[in-house]
């Protein structure tokens, strides 16, 4: 275990003066936070920290904690990078970075015990490198535009459409794009007939996978292909969340596009697709084992080999996919491709994985964009983007 580097205090934003050129855009990486992928993002922020051109932005990073707690961390890649033996977290320790809170502030602040605040600068934008709740599924996206910050990324009802698998299906369905039948047991619902749900479940076609509606990284879903295993695999989504929602399966390759918001008015952007490929059988499907654990059971391969028309079809579901839910910056939109080539939007990530070995940044490479230019060009979609209503 490492011992935690001391973070720098970013100097002061230059006077103005007639002479002096324009400072650099000041990011503020966010990273760590409440759910259950605070290390990923943690080593997301290690990948970004490295990548990032630091002759068009001044870092400063911040970490939350588990506990939400916001601190000023080190802008030092080698200690949020996941090693051998060292799985990186933000741990709190008394002091406090706030911040701005209210339209017309742009300082960030340093709250330590017996001292006076600290200012440290102005923020320009902020770059959340947050997965799952309190990060990627709107609330935080609430909290910058009420302080009137800039942000990379999805805003606040994208941000929560693509959180809620349920609210994401409806839009889905209301644009006319190709999904999955599913139904959704409410909190209370299962209990009060289970043989109901059921019945109405089978009506599905088994297999199905049941799911939090609110989760992500796979966690809590099962694949049933037996009703009589269906009440324990909706208690064990039910773990992560009241609501639950419990989807036909399709058989079909796993294939994710990456979208990139477009410029001024222009349409968003799509990488080349990528294709997921669990080879284990010891894994059903595409399992948090699969994701994070044992990755030697799972090929990732991009681009994926498919055909120029078939390509053409999940690029143009994807773009649609992300233009449905009103996303902005970045999304990785995940599809089945069924051996008929008809394309099944599974899910939109508005905050997809993001560390260098990660399939969005990967897409992109192959697609000639990358890392650190695709870093910049969500920075600069950001900073061209207001915040407020748009
Ligand atoms: N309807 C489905 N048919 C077939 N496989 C599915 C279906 N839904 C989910 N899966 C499998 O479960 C994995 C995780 O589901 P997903 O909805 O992507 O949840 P998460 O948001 O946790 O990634 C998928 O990558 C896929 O392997
Ligand atoms: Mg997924």
């Amino acid at each position: 275990m490492s011992t935690l580097p001391e973070p720098q205090r970013p100097a002061p934003a230059d006077a103005p003066s007639e002479t002096a050129a324009p400072r650099r855009a000041r990011v503020v990486l966010l990273f760590g936070g409440r759910s259950g992928e605070h290390v990923i993002s943690c080593a997301t922020a290690a990948g970004v920290m490295r990548a990032i051109d630091r002759d068009r932005f001044d870092v400063v990073p911040i970490g939350i904690s588990r506990s939400g707690q916001w601190v000023l961390a080190a802008d030092d890649p080698d200690h949020w990078a996941i090693t051998e033996g060292h799985l990186p977290e933000v741990v709190a320790d008394d002091s406090e970075v706030l911040l701005p809170m209210a339209v017309g502030q742009s300082a960030l602040r340093e709250l330590v015990p017996g001292e006076l605040p600290a200012i440290l600068g102005d923020v320009d934008v902020v770059f959340p490198l947050l997965h799952g709740p309190f990060g990627e599924d709107g609330t935080l996206q609430g909290m910058l535009e009420l302080a009137d910050v800039r942000y990379v990324g999805a805003g606040v009802l994208a941000s929560a459409v693509g959180m809620d698998k349920h609210f994401m299906k409806l839009v889905l369905a209301g644009q006319g794009l190709p999904i999955a039948p599913f139904t959704v047991i409410r909190p209370g619902e299962w209990d009060t007939n289970p043989k109901a749900w059921t019945e109405s479940i089978a009506n599905l076609g088994l297999p199905v996978f049941v799911k939090p509606a609110r989760a992500g990284s796979s966690l809590g879903i099962s694949k049933v292909s037996d009703l009589a295993d269906l009440p324990a695999a909706i208690a064990e989504a039910r773990k992560h969340d009241p609501k639950v929602i419990v989807e036909a399966g399709v058989v079909g390759r796993e294939i994710e596009c990456a979208v990139l918001g477009g410029r001024a008015g222009q349409r968003p952007r799509a990488s080349l697709p990528g294709e997921i490929e669990v080879t284990d059988t010891g894994h059903d499907f595409y399992t948090f084992e699969a994701k994070y654990l044992d990755e030697a059971s799972v090929v990732l391969s991009c681009p994926a080999d498919l055909s120029p028309e078939i390509i053409a079809e999940v690029q143009d579901v994807a773009v649609r996919t992300f233009e449905a839910v009103a996303a902005e910056g970045l999304s990785r939109v995940d599809v089945f491709v069924t051996t008929s080539g008809k394309v099944i939007v599974n899910e939109i990530n508005t905050m997809p994985g993001f560390t260098p070995f990660s399939m969005y940044p990967r897409m992109w490479e192959k697609s000639g964009l990358g890392y650190s230019d695709l870093i910049t060009e969500l920075i600069d979609l950001a900073l061209e983007r207001p915040t407020g209503l748009r």
